[in-house]
This record gives structure tokens, C-alpha cells and sequence, in this order.
């Protein structure tokens, strides 16, 4: 299993030897409960990377919602047999006063593109997103990131504080991994009772769908209609959102006339799944 640093300095002393060999390291910042989607990005920065560190850090500033902080999957032995087989050469793993000491003070918060989607629904989590990925990279000095397509308003915001606060990070995006049904891995899958997973691919075949209703010539608004009918006839109690939305700066598209996405949350049984594809 790869080494565990805990705290910022060991972190810093490690990374400056491997700046002062030249070396090019990576960051994939996790949550925990790493899953194939995860594992995915730990290959694509092997691959494009001297030095690769994983973090897991369950960020408490991104969490609207105490009960979702207290329940989200907390599996830190599981996670480091599964980075086994990467040769990662760190797993970060900071206590909460590593990241957010008590007297912090500071957001990191992106305008626009936080406005809509995910932005709307979770008041603040972007901010605590934008927040501690700005301190990941400061303490990694990664010089490239990895991050996925899954969270694709997440991988927009990050790409622009980036490029805004000159953090001299490449963020890499990485396609979804999914299951075999079409079900986009995440951590909250585990959350889904059996009899509620076997509802959820219902999320990626409505996105299917409507991708096809496209191709045919209707309209997003229109074809979002019929197909949030669907998602709730197959189980789900709550469509947040189902867009048709620009790639670059997430405006709301009737056609897919710029490079676009669909993007749709909506809650199962009291969980929330997000998911999104390309037009
Ligand atoms: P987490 O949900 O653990 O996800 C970590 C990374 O894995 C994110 O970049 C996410 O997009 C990616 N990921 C999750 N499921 C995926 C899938 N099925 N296929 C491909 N990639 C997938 O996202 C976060 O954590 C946090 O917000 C974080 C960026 C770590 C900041 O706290």
C-alpha cells in the first residue's frame, strides 16, 4: 500500500525532493470510498506523471447538508489496498486542522459558472470545493491535476480558478467510468438500497434518450419535459435539473449548435445522483 502522510509539512518535504529532481507530479483529489472511477484517474496520472499523490479528505466546507457530512462513506484502509497495484508514491490523508486550522478566514469562490446546475441547488458547496482544491494544490505543488467528467460543472469551476488565480496546475479531465447498466460510479451508489439500484440506471438512459431526441431535430426544453416523466415514473422522487448547457460556460442551449452536454440530478430514495453526457 502506498506511504500515508498525514500532514502538510511531511507532504512539503516530500514533493520539494521531487521538485528538485525535475520530477512531474500529479494530484487526483478524492473524497474516499475510491471506486473504478477513481482508479481511473490514478492511471491517467501515472501515466502523464513522474510522482502521483492521492488525497482523501472529506471536506466539510462542501457539504450543505450535515447528514449528508456525517453519512458519506468513510473506507481509508480499503481505499489504500485498492491504490495498491498504482505504485502511487503518496496517499495524502490530512486531519481537518492540516486543511482549515481554527483561525481561517479565507473562500476561494468563482463567479458565473457556480450560478446554475449543482450551484443552485447546494448553496456554498462550490465555494467549499473552489476553497479546498485551491489548498490541495498549494500543498501538493502539483503541477498537473485530475479530475472527472462525472462532476462536470465541478471540473469547469476548478479549470477557471486555475487558470484565474495563476495556480500553475493542468487540469486534466477524464471520462466517466460507469457500470454495467450505465450507472455512473460514484460513492453515493453504496448509499442506494438494492431495491433502489436497480432504479438508477433509469438516470443515464433518460440523458441517452434525449441525446437521440436531439440528433432528431427537438428541442432540449421540450424533450427535458418527456424525459423528467420518465426518470420519476421509474422511481426517483425529484428531478433537480436536466440541462442542455454550453461545455465552456454552462449557458442554457436549446441545440447543441457549441460543444454541449446534458446534465441531469435528481434524488433516489433520499440520495442525490448527478450525472451528464456529451452531444
Ligand atoms: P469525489 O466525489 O471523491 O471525486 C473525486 C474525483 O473522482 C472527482 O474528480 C470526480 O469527478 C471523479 N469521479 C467520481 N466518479 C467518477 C466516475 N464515475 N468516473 C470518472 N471520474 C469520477 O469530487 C470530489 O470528490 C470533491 O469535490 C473534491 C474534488 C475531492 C474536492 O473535495
Amino acid at each position: 500500500t502506498p506511504p500515508i502522510i498525514r500532514t502538510k509539512a511531511e507532504l512539503r518535504a516530500q514533493v520539494d525532493g521531487w521538485r528538485r529532481a525535475g520530477e512531474v507530479v500529479g494530484v487526483v483529489p478524492t473524497m474516499g470510498a475510491l471506486h473504478d472511477g477513481h482508479l481511473s484517474l490514478v492511471a491517467a496520472a501515472k501515466a502523464a506523471c513522474d510522482r502521483v499523490i492521492v488525497t482523501i479528505f472529506v471536506n466539510p466546507k462542501q457539504f450543505n447538508n450535515p447528514s449528508d457530512l456525517d453519512n458519506y462513506p468513510r473506507t481509508e484502509e480499503d481505499d489504500a489496498r485498492k491504490l495498491a497495484r498504482f505504485e502511487v508514491d503518496a496517499l495524502y490523508v490530512p486531519g481537518v486542522d492540516q486543511i482549515y486550522p481554527e483561525v481561517f478566514a479565507t473562500t476561494v469562490s468563482v463567479a458565473g459558472l457556480t450560478d446554475v446546475l449543482c450551484g443552485a441547488h447546494r448553496p456554498g458547496h462550490f465555494d467549499g470545493v473552489a476553497t479546498v482544491v485551491t489548498k490541495l494544490f498549494t500543498q501538493t505543488r502539483a503541477d498537473k491535476a485530475f479530475f472527472g467528467e462525472k462532476d462536470f460543472q465541478q471540473l469547469q469551476v476548478v479549470r477557471r480558478m486555475s487558470a484565474d488565480l495563476d495556480l500553475d496546475v493542468e487540469v486534466v479531465g477524464c471520462p466517466t467510468i460507469r457500470e454495467m447498466d450505465g450507472l455512473a460510479m460514484s460513492s453515493r451508489n453504496l448509499l442506494l438500497s438494492d431495491r433502489s439500484r436497480v432504479k438508477a440506471p433509469a438516470l443515464h438512459q433518460a440523458l441517452e434518450d434525449m441525446a437521440e431526441g436531439l440528433r432528431g431535430g427537438a428541442s432540449a426544453s421540450a424533450l427535458a419535459q418527456e424525459a423528467r416523466a420518465r426518470i420519476l415514473s421509474a422511481g426517483f422522487t425529484e428531478v433537480e435539473y436536466l440541462d442542455l448547457r454550453a461545455n465552456d460556460d454552462l449557458s442554457l442551449l436549446e441545440q447543441p449548435d457549441r460543444p454541449a452536454r446534458l446534465l441531469v440530478a435528481a434524488w433516489l430514495a433520499g440520495v442525490r445522483l448527478i450525472d451528464n453526457i456529451a452531444v
